[in-house]
Parts: structure tokens; sequence; C-alpha cells
């Protein structure tokens, strides 16, 4: 172990997304839709998900092959118990640790979230009308339960906080400048995802996507914007500041403006599969190899050959055709 890993397009590896649970007490209609996700889903039985044990050794290795983030995703990552133990676990890697939540457990969870160890979350909100916050993840929450789970957030120190939505052209569109405003000067950082197709369920089709340009000119109408550069090279969400001073907010733009030549993510999945790509047919297994008692020696080598054999960039390839291919679900290997 040791030297940074770098794939076969001669990007390296920085970010470790790890699903904790395929579960989630929502049903969004882009991500879980109810008539697919419904009782009789075959949901992971509990042996075939990765201990926390297992998952400290697998991040612990990627660490030491450059990994400086690793965001805990799901599902709904606090729906797994004991989340906050995995959290003290991986706390001291010294990578940045953050979350990505639909917040409704998090009035109650902020606090220990904080003291286990987490740097950040970010907060899944569609939007800000009730009606159509629950048209959106179809689940029986009021969006007060949300906006209280990222006042706790800040409050607990988890700040700045990012606050995605995903914009659906037709269903929650209306909803964009409602978002921008109530969000305005508030600290957090709101972001447009273009709706995506992602998976097998959430009959994606582009008309349903609203481009990011819009949403952009459409809040630049209302709140003057101007472009700000990114953080980091390789930032999925493209940066854009309110000339008085009102924040920032961002777009991401994985169907109009593909970022795959900067893609430095990697994806451990509930069951122990490493995705190169969140649009990838299938997964490498390492759950096998851990399970095994294979030592620390064989599983660097296992991850390195899967980084090093990297060749993805579905967003710049994608078509009608490649949509409708059989993908793997997001709320399996995590968002
Ligand atoms: P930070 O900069 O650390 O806050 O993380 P981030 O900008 O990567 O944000 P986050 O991880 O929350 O990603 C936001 C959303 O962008 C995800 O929930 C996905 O919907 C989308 N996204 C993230 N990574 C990818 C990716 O590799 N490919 C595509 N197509 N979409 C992605
Ligand atoms: N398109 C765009 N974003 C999606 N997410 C889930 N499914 C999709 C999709 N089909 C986003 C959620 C959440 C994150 C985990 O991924 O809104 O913010
Ligand atoms: Fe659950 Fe997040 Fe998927 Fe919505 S997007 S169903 S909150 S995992
Ligand atoms: Fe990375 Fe795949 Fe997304 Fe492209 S489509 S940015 S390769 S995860």
């Amino acid at each position: 172990p040791g030297s940074p890993l770098t794939d076969r397009r001669g990007r390296e590896v920085h970010d470790l997304r790890i699903s904790v649970t395929d579960r989630c007490n929502f049903r969004c209609v882009y991500c879980m839709p109810r008539e697919v996700f419904d009782k009789d889903y075959p949901f992971l039985p509990r042996m075939d998900l990765l201990s926390f044990e297992e998952i400290l050794r697998v991040a612990r290795l990627f660490v030491a092959r450059g990994v400086r983030k690793i965001r805990i995703t799901g599902g709904e990552p606090l729906l797994r118990k004991h989340i906050e133990r995995l959290i003290g676990m991986l706390a001291p890697l010294g990578a940045e640790l953050t979350l990505t939540t639909n917040g409704v457990l998090l009035p109650r969870m902020a606090q220990t979230l904080k003291d286990a160890g987490l740097n950040r979350v970010t907060v899944s909100l569609d939007a800000l009308d009730d009606a159509l916050f629950r048209r959106m993840n179809d689940a029986d929450y009021p969006v007060s339960q949300v906006l209280e789970g990222i006042a706790a957030a800040a409050e607990a120190g988890l700040g700045p906080i990012k606050v995605n939505m995903v914009v659906k052209r037709g269903t929650n569109d209306g909803d964009i400048e409602a978002m921008a405003h109530h969000f305005r000067g508030s600290g957090h950082i709101l972001r447009f995802i273009e709706f995506m197709d992602v998976g097998s369920s959430n009959g994606w089709k582009m008309d349903e996507v609203l481009p990011s340009s819009e949403v952009v000119a459409r809040i630049h109408r209302h709140f003057p914007l101007e472009p700000v550069d990114p953080n980091y090279s390789g930032e999925v969400a493209e940066r854009w500041r309110y000339v008085d001073g009102g924040g920032e907010i961002g777009v991401i733009s994985s169907v109009t403006q593909a970022f795959c030549s900067t893609c430095t993510r990697i994806r451990l999945s509930t069951e122990g599969k490493l995705y190169t790509c969140l649009f990838a047919q299938a997964g490498h297994d390492l759950r096998s190899l851990l399970r095994a008692d294979a030592d620390d020696v064989r599983l660097d080598a296992a991850i390195a050959s899967v980084w090093q054999g990297r060749e993805d960039r579905y967003s710049e390839i994608r078509t009608a055709h490649t949509a409708a291919a059989r993908k793997i679900e997001m709320s399996y290997i995590g968002g």
C-alpha cells in the first residue's frame, strides 16, 4: 500500500462514498419510486451488509491510497443502527468525513453525529411547499421536519450545510425561485441537481430534465448571479454567487455538462461491492475477500486493480439507448 492510484484516463482516486443501507424512509420519485420499492421489495438481509469493522478496513486502505474525502450515504444512512459508531471509527483516518441525508432524523441526531466526529452534512430537499415536497418524496413527513433538521445540523456545527434539490421539469421546477429565496443569506449552500437516469426504475426521460443553465437564468432574473471559481479541481457543482452578497448556490449538471474527465469518486455498496461509476452495470465484490480472511496486501491489490482498470465516463456518452440499459439503483450504491 502507499502510492496514489491512477485509472486508465489518468484520474486519481480522492473520494470514497460508502452506502451503509439500501433502505430509506422516503420514496423519492426519481430514486425509489413506490411502485418498485413496495412492501415486497427484497432489501438486503442483515448478514449481507458490510459490518462497521469491514467498512473501516476498506476505508483505511483507500485513505492509504490517496482518498481525502469520505461520504456516508445510502439509502438513508441515519437508518443504519448505531451509525455514530461507524463515524467514530472513520473519523481518526483523517479524511474529511461527510454524510448525505434526507434530514428527517437530524433534529434528533445532529449533535450525536457531530460529537462522533462528523465534519459536515448534505441534506436533500426538493421543495419548500409542503404538498410538493410530499409529492417528490412520497412519504409522510412534513417539510418543516427537514427544515428543523437543517437548523439542528447548523447549530451542532455541521455546516456549511449543502442542500440538494433534484429538479424534475414539470414537477418541482416551480419551486426553484422560492428555494433560492429561502436559502439566500442563510449561510447554507443550495445546489440544484439535474434529474439523472440512475438505476432502472425512475422512468427517466430527457424532457423531464431542466438544464442547469435554465435554473441559473431563472434565479438570475430575480437575484443577479455571477460565476465563482471551483473550490478544487474536479468539483461536481458549478458555483454561482449573488452579486449583492447573499451567499452562493451551485448547479450539478451531469446531463447537460458532464464532469467525468475529472471524476475521482469510487463507491462502496451496502453489500461490499466497489462501483467505479454511478451508472455502472456491475460492481467488484470485496466482501468475499474480506470474509475469506484476506490480508491487507491482498485486499489492497484487489482495490488497486479495480481503480487501475477504470475507464468510466458514462455522462459523456449518455444516449436514450444507454439511459434505458439496466443499471444499479442509487439507493444501493449511494448518491
Ligand atoms: P462536496 O463538494 O464535498 O460537498 O461533495 P459534492 O459536491 O460531491 O456533493 P455531493 O457528494 O453531495 O454530490 C451531490 C450530488 O451530485 C450527488 O448526490 C449526486 O446526485 C451528484 N453526483 C455526485 N457525484 C457524482 C458523480 O460522480 N456522477 C454523477 N453523474 N453525479 C454525481
Ligand atoms: N437524479 C439526480 N439526483 C438524484 N439523487 C438521487 N437520485 C437522483 C436522480 N435520479 C440525489 C438525491 C440526493 C442524493 C443522494 O442524490 O437528491 O441529494
Ligand atoms: Fe431516500 Fe435519498 Fe433516495 Fe430520496 S434520494 S429515496 S431520500 S435515498
Ligand atoms: Fe464519474 Fe460516472 Fe459520474 Fe462520470 S458518470 S462523473 S465517471 S460517476
